[in-house]
């Protein structure tokens, strides 16, 4: 017995945090068992480490030195919550995930992506999500919606517009380079249109494993 690992992808805004709520209740209504999770976080460590990387001047760490932090929180998450959770046929959904690091730390951050992928072959081998959902969104929008909402300012809201259209067209390369996992949506459109291509997206995926 084996959960699914679902990721939801995308720039700040984007609409991450709404929609793995949708596809949780979702997945509730079939019955399975989820755990929502979130990166860099989701235990105490991780959540540590979390406040380290996101809080302060933009010119705190490298961004060699984010991805290994990164790496280090994710390695501890799969470790002790992900990996058990899974294997007790739990679906797992993460608010973020590796792509995050690829995106954030590689394309925009100017880490050389084999750095990345060699880093990511030492820490968690194999180990991917089985659908990863990214959702696209011009940056100027995504900002817009995050500006709007009353919250602490992270350090990665802070860069110059280049980085975000960086991050942007790093995750439709990902998208590109991995069709069987990825699947890009709009995420311009009404929040309820968003929903439904996601539980559908899900539901033709896993079929075989959900009783619809
Ligand atoms: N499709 C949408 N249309 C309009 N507004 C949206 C849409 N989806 C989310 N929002 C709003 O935009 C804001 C950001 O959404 P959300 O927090 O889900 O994004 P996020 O990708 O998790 O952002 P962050 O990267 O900051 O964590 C929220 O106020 C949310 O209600
Ligand atoms: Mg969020």
């Amino acid at each position: 017995m084996s959960g699914r690992f679902i990721t939801f992808e995308g720039g700040e805004g984007a609409g991450k945090t709404t929609q793995i709520k949708a596809l949780t209740h979702f997945l509730s209504k079939m019955a399975k068992e989820t755990l929502c999770t979130r990166e860099p976080g989701g235990t105490p460590m991780a959540e540590a480490l979390r406040d380290l990387v996101t809080l302060g001047p933009t010119g705190r760490w490298s961004a060699l030195e984010e991805m290994l932090i990164m790496y280090t929180a994710r390695s501890e998450l799969v470790r002790t919550i992900i990996k058990p959770k899974l294997e007790e046929g739990v679906w797992v959904l993460s608010d973020r995930f590796a792509d995050s690091t690829t995106v954030y730390q590689g394309f925009a951050g100017g880490v050389p992506l084999d750095r990345i992928r060699q880093l990511h072959s030492i820490v968690l081998g194999e180990f991917a999500p089985d659908l990863t959902i990214i959702l696209d969104l011009p940056p100027d929008e995504g900002l817009r919606r995050v500006n709007s909402r009353a919250q602490t300012i992270s350090r990665f809201e802070k860069h110059p517009a280049e980085f975000y259209q960086k991050v942007r067209n790093g995750y439709l390369q990902i998208a590109n380079e991995n069709p069987d996992r990825c699947a890009v949506v709009d995420a311009g459109l009404p929040i309820g249109q968003i929903s439904e291509q996601i539980c559908q997206l899900v539901a033709d995926k896993f079929n075989n494993e959900l009783t619809l």
